[in-house]
Parts: structure tokens; C-alpha cells; sequence
């Protein structure tokens, strides 16, 4: 089936549900969910959620990103990571700083999880180094983002700008980017920040966008911005009217993003 831009663009927008409130994080996904194809389900509202914040979001057809960062022992990561990968996850994060045998436990436990649910087999995304710090030696993300693709993983997290050192270690890896901004607006505690579109040319595969959406003055208009940005970085779309927010061309999410 041919796929609309639309629905590429959607599949590769990754919404931070950074919220501690499982009704307003749902409020907030389904608001925005024209435009973002991905729900994340971080510490916050883990914490306050759990388990039934990932099933809510599975059932209402999102593809969900459990971003917990494991960086325990091996057998911890890959118990854990099981219980996720049966919960319908389709991203897991596990920090690469923790090494190869937890990140392979990692990817065994998840993939064994979903495949115990019948499920599609899902991605471990190795974290390499937190975009809120203001430096990241090219050398260790490099050397993370290989140690995510040894030891299996579908994709590595990293900033915008240490892309250029991660991808040539993780040629064929799903690269996720999150300290998104818009042009001109706060960083907050990112320190690496990058525009949706200078995110998208540097190789961005999946864009991670909290605030810059849900603490916008107009959250719609944000997130027309971001996705015209990504259509103009990707180079097929002229503008936002291609995959506007209530547009009628957006499609839901049926298959994961690309590999590269
Ligand atoms: O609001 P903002 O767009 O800055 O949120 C970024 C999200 O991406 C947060 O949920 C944060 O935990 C997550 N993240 C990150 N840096 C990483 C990995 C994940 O900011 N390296």
C-alpha cells in the first residue's frame, strides 16, 4: 500500500506525555494524535500510571515508547524489559552507559515479552548520552551507539548534533532525537537542542517532542509548525497544509517506521 507523507510524518513524531496524571496525558495524546503517530510513556507518568497508562494507550492504536531508561543488572533488564515488550510496547529505552549485557538483556526480554503476546517483534533504543547535557564527546557516543547496534537494538537516542558521530557507528539503526525546539523559542533544561527540520537533515528517523508542543501558547499551531518543518526537511511537502492537525489526510499508524 502506498503510503501518504502524511502518514510517514506521523509514524516518525514521537509525543512526550510528560504528565503525572493519566487522564491528562490521554487528554493530551488524543488531542494531538493527527499529528503524532508515537506516545511516550516517561518516568513521570510511569510513576504515577504504570502498566495501564501503556495498555490505554496500545488500545487507542498508538505506538507506544516506554522511555524507563533501564540501566539495571542483565537479569533486572531483561525481566523487566518482557513485562514491557507484553504490554504492547513498541519502543524501549535501556541507557548503552549500562553495557553490552544489559543492553542485550534488554533487547532478548522485549523481544521475548511481545513474542509471548503475539505480538510484532519491537525495538530496544539504546540511550547514549542525556540531551540535557551541554557536551557529549563525540568518541563516547560513538562508542555507544555501536554498542547499541552489537548488542541488537532497533534505534539509539541521541541530540541532533552528536548525529554525526553516532550514525556512522549505527549505519542501519532507527535514530531518535529528542530537545526539540522551535525556532526562537525557550530551551528549558536542553542543552543540545535542535529545530524539527535541522533534526530531520542531520538524520533523524523519530523526533521526541514534549514541551515545545504542550507548553505552547497555541499547541496546534506548534505542531503544524513541526510537521511542516519535517516536510520541508524531508523534501516532498511544501508546507504544513499537507499534515495539519484535524487534516483529513493524516492516517493512523499501521506499521513502524523504516529501518535505515
Ligand atoms: O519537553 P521535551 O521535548 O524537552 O521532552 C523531551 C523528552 O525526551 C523527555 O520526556 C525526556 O525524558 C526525553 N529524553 C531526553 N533526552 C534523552 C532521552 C529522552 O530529553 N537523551
Amino acid at each position: 500500500m502506498t503510503e501518504t507523507l502524511a502518514g510517514e510524518v506521523r509514524r516518525r513524531l514521537v509525543l512526550a506525555l510528560d504528565f503525572d496524571d493519566s487522564v491528562l496525558a490521554m487528554r493530551w495524546a488524543l488531542r494531538l494524535r493527527r499529528t503524532f503517530g508515537v506516545a511516550k510513556v516517561g518516568l513521570e507518568l510511569w510513576s504515577a500510571a504504570g502498566p495501564g497508562a501503556v495498555t490505554e494507550l496500545v488500545g487507542e492504536g498508538f505506538e507506544v515508547f516506554v522511555d524507563l531508561k533501564l540501566a539495571d543488572i542483565p537479569n533486572t533488564t531483561y525481566r523487566a524489559a518482557r513485562v514491557l515488550g507484553a504490554l504492547g510496547a513498541r519502543y524501549l529505552t535501556v541507557h548503552a552507559s549500562a553495557g553490552a549485557a544489559s543492553l542485550r538483556a534488554g533487547v532478548e526480554g522485549f523481544a521475548e515479552g511481545a513474542e509471548r503476546a503475539n505480538l510484532p517483534a519491537p525495538a530496544v533504543l539504546g540511550v547514549t548520552v542525556l540531551t540535557s547535557e551541554s557536551e557529549a564527546p563525540p568518541e563516547l557516543v560513538a562508542e555507544r551507539a555501536r554498542l547499541a547496534g552489537e548488542a541488537g537494538c532497533g534505534g539509539f537516542v541521541c541530540a541532533a548534533k552528536d548525529l554525526v558521530a553516532a550514525r556512522p557507528a549505527a549505519p542501519s539503526l532507527l535514530a531518535v532525537v529528542p530537545g526539540i525546539r522551535l525556532a526562537g523559542r525557550s530551551n528549558d533544561d536542553q542543552g543540545r537542542a535542535a529545530t524539527p527540520g535541522a533534526a530531520v537533515r542531520a538524520g533523524a528517523d523519530l523526533l521526541v517532542i514534549g514541551r515545545a508542543v504542550t507548553e505552547a501558547e497555541n499547541p496546534e499551531a506548534a505542531a503544524n509548525e513541526i510537521v511542516g518543518e519535517v516536510l520541508g526537511a524531508v523534501g516532498g511537502g511544501t508546507g504544513p497544509e499537507q499534515a495539519t492537525v484535524g487534516s483529513e489526510q493524516a492516517e493512523e499508524a499501521t506499521t513502524p517506521p523504516r529501518t535505515r
